[in-house]
């Protein structure tokens, strides 16, 4: 079955970049000149999904704007001859994107039914929107790689990578029932599990395929603590061999974090055209004084 529509889950309140995201909502936050949030809606595109539904948190009205068309400023640009300009802002609203309300944060697997809606029974990608997973030229994307394991295999699938001491701990932890050239059949899925209780190496990125079955999966879940957890259904997924993981090409970058942040804008700097050799330049000298 072919994976036709998307989610980004971005209702986060991005308490650790306060105070800039006490006004502006976290997605908006820019790495050069781009939010962050279009670099994720642009790594669909090379798998054609434009169908997108982005899970806000209220009065995240700068988001709709962005990805919404601005004829005022189309109209400018063209007629003061700033062709290459006209284009950025095009590029902007070439999505479908539906916008859902996370009233109340209560975690992943409660935005992704925020989006049931749009999505019914259909299978989709989840991206999630503290993470931009980079891939040059010669690269397959992440997303790319997912769509096609699931395409073939008709199994939800995750991306996974390797981490070491206690990195795991950060993020949801893989058991391996069967490894095959990229693709791991899971058994077990544990959450941010202590060095101790780690399953293996592999932690999940914020990029997943999952099924049709999944988002009923959710309704069905009992909620812990207030929240229902999407490792949960992952976990059932995994005891049932119905769930796989991807290693994946290229690089992420965790713009939830102020270093990931930091290292995104440096290394997307020295990939500009516009000002990648000044960049190089300038980190040169800089490199000398400190
Ligand atoms: C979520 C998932 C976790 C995954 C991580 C990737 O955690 O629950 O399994 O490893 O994203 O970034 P969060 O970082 O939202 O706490």
């Amino acid at each position: 079955m072919k994976v036709k529509k998307a989610i980004i889950p971005a209702a986060g309140l991005g308490t650790r970049f306060l105070p800039i995201t006490k006004a502006v909502p976290k997605p908006m936050l820019s790495v050069l000149d781009k939010p962050t949030i279009q670099y994720i809606a642009e790594e669909l595109l090379s798998v054609g999904i434009e169908d997108i539904v982005i899970v806000v948190s209220p009065g995240s009205d700068v988001i709709r704007d962005h990805f919404a068309e601005n004829l005022d400023l189309e109209n400018r640009l063209l007629q003061d001859g700033k062709q290459s300009l006209y284009q950025i802002a095009k590029d902007t609203h070439r999505f479908n994107v539906q916008f859902a309300v996370q009233e109340t944060p209560n975690g992943l697997a409660g935005a992704i039914l925020c989006a049931e809606k749009y999505i019914g029974n259909e299978p989709f990608a989840l991206l999630l929107g503290d993470e931009l997973l980079y891939a040059d030229a010669n690269e397959k994307p992440c997303i790319k790689r997912l769509v096609e394991v699931f395409e073939a295999t008709g199994k939800s699938v995750i991306a996974t990578m390797e981490v070491f001491g206690d990195e795991v701990s950060k993020y949801g932890n893989i058991g391996i029932a069967d490894e095959k050239d990229d693709v791991i059949t899971i058994d077990r899925i544990v959450e941010k599990p202590s060095v101790s209780e780690a399953l293996s190496n592999y932690a999940i990125i914020g990029r997943y395929v999952l099924s049709g079955e999944v988002m009923g999966m959710l309704k069905n879940l009992k909620p812990r603590n207030n929240e229902i957890y999407l490792t949960d259904v992952l976990d059932e997924l995994a005891e049932n061999k119905q769930l796989l993981a991807s290693s994946f090409e290229g690089k992420r970058y965790d713009v939830g974090d102020k270093m990931g942040y930091i290292r995104a804008n440096v290394e997307f700097a020295l990939r500009s055209k516009e000002i990648g050799e000044e960049t190089a330049e300038f980190i040169k000298q800089l490199a000398e004084k400190i």
